[in-house]
């Protein structure tokens, strides 16, 4: 009987453990679930009898890996793998693999309820402004940025993208207008959603200048990961222009200093929880358990990144 570790910090709504349960019953696997663990100690012990493992942002370190020696699959449900040593999974022979899409609808809309409970100060009962008629900046049009282009017509805002994987094409046939450079996108955009990926060569990559391109008013939302930003920049940004926010889903680790010094002037979540809706956990917890019994099953690597 394979046995699957579903080790998740933040844990799973019920219904998707449910389901993925049933996933994994249905193909004679056991489940082994590992919640709101508080060292990566409890997540190495958890990991030595698993020949897969399902984590969200949970940290596969090295030594987690390791630890594992039946691993043969780790799957990261929901987009960003950054939290998965990639060079140990090529070490150990394991395959990793995240599950695009799943839970992207979920980050996009909260990406607007940060937007609105800025410009509305909070819900303070204070003259706040509107999204209609203004301008929003995709930065990267991937599975999340689809969704925030679709939510942004809704609210009748002017959506424009950059993204320079996805043909230009591909992103008009959306009705969404595609800019050639990123500087173009900043330039022209109020407000900017951040979708890339957090690697080495995007990592500190937002920074002063091109913020300090962002027309008056500027307001910068990040549902992506805080690492992308250069966090000195974005302060000298935010002592010279009044006028400019953050909005950030996971604060930043100038989290102290920006609230003592920006009131009024951005919006942190208590805990990253872009995906943490109860569709999302289980359109990704249940890809996962998929993609898991079909890897064991058939060999189907259609989704991994270790390649
Ligand atoms: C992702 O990369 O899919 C999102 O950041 C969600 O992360 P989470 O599963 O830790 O909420």
């Amino acid at each position: 009987m394979k046995k699957v570790l579903v080790a998740t910090e933040k844990p799973f709504a019920p219904a998707a453990v449910e389901g993925l349960k049933k996933v994994l019953d249905k193909a004679g696997y056991e489940l082994n679930l590992l919640e709101k663990y508080s060292s990566p100690d409890e997540l190495k012990k958890a990991a030595a009898q698993a020949e897969a493992m399902i984590i969200r942002s949970d940290k596969a370190t090295r030594e987690v890996i390791e630890a594992a020696p039946n691993l043969k699959i780790i799957v990261r449900a929901g987009a960003g793998y950054d939290n998965i040593d990639l060079d140990a999974c090529n070490d150990k022979g394991v395959v990793a693999m995240n599950t695009p899409g799943q839970n992207s609808n979920a980050v996009a809309e909260l990406a607007f309820g940060m937007m609105v409970y800025l410009i509305r100060n909070g819900f303070n009962g204070t003259s706040g402004t509107e999204l209609r008629g203004k301008n929003i900046g995709i930065h990267a049009y991937g599975n999340v940025g689809k969704f925030v282009a679709e939510i942004a017509k809704g609210f009748g805002m002017d959506v424009y993208a950059f993204d320079p994987f996805v043909k230009k094409e591909d992103i008009e046939k959306d009705g969404v207008k595609a800019l050639d450079s990123v500087e173009e996108l900043y330039k022209t955009c109020k407000f900017i959603s951040l979708h890339i990926p957090s690697n080495e060569k995007t990592k500190k990559s937002i920074n002063y200048e091109l913020l300090n391109l962002m027309p008056k008013g500027g307001v910068l939302v990040n549902t992506a990961r805080k690492e992308v930003i250069d966090e000195d920049g974005l302060l000298k940004l935010m002592e010279a222009r009044e006028d400019f926010c953050y909005v950030s889903d996971v604060a930043p680790d100038c989290r102290e200093t920006i609230e003592s010094k920006f009131e009024g002037r951005y919006v942190f979540t208590a805990k990253k929880m872009g995906a943490q809706t109860s569709e999302a956990n289980i359109n990704a917890g249940i890809a996962a358990a998929n993609q898991i019994v079909d890897f064991f099953e058939k060999g189907d690597k259609t989704f991994q990144v270790n390649k």
